[in-house]
């Protein structure tokens, strides 16, 4: 038979397995989700949420950020690492309030404008803060889709990079975008691991390419060198 579609299935894994109390879910407003999405994209959750925390209590919204003197922002980002990640925060907060008024467009275009937000971002911004019908394309979902779709070669050619994008905008569903998106983020973290990929646990195994050929550990293709 055929296996449900793509989303249900991560949808029910996601309500008994996802991560539901993450500190940037509860509310998942646009600059508490940019803030944590920034922070995550070079560490990971467990080193992310004490420094949230911080961020959060120091500058609750994003005007007190916009506010605030870079030396400052950057003292509440020491230990995070890239740098630049923080300069970009800041730069994107005085944006926000100078040219959008202190509030978040609601447009992709206009949040990739800012700086530090590539489409991802503002995909993951609108899709979990606002329930947009947006797809994301981070490190963990190329690897749950390149596995999953069985997509060779390197994610970071054009073409592969296209292929992937794609494929996560046809997955995206229509109903509950927010708990897909945080679920196939969840999947990869947790289940669909870069190494040994707990395939036993994953709702999607039943129809995953790499896994019928034993190739989840090659895929995705690492960078040729
Ligand atoms: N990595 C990037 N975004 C994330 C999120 N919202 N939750 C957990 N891990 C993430």
């Amino acid at each position: 038979a055929e296996p449900r579609a793509f989303a249900p299935r991560l949808l029910g894994w996601f309500d008994r397995h996802g991560r539901h109390d993450l500190p940037w879910q509860r509310p998942a407003t646009p600059y508490r989700v940019w803030i944590s999405e920034i922070m995550l994209q070079q560490t990971r959750v467990a080193t992310v949420i004490p420094y949230y925390r911080r961020f959060m209590a120091r500058f609750p919204e994003v005007g007190d950020l916009a506010d605030a003197p870079l030396d400052e922002v950057l003292h509440h980002w020491s230990g995070l690492g890239y740098y630049a990640r923080a300069r970009n925060l800041h730069k994107a907060a005085r944006c926000i309030v100078d040219v959008h008024g202190g509030r978040f467009p609601r447009d992709r275009e206009a949040l990739s404008a800012l700086p530090g937000i590539g489409r991802s971002t503002a995909a993951a911004i609108l899709a979990l803060a606002f329930g947009d019908r947006e797809a994301i394309l981070d490190g963990n979902v190329r690897r749950v889709l390149a596995r999953h779709r069985g997509v060779e070669g390197w994610t970071g050619t054009a073409a592969v990079q296209a292929r992937l994008w794609i494929l996560a905008e046809a997955l995206t569903p229509v109903e509950r975008v927010a708990d897909y998106t945080q679920a196939i983020m969840d999947l990869g973290a947790t289940v669909c691991t870069r190494r040994n990929p707990a395939c036993g646990d994953c709702p999607l195994a039943a129809d995953c390419i790499a896994r019928a050929h034993g190739l989840q550990e090659c895929l995705p293709t690492p960078r040729p060198r």
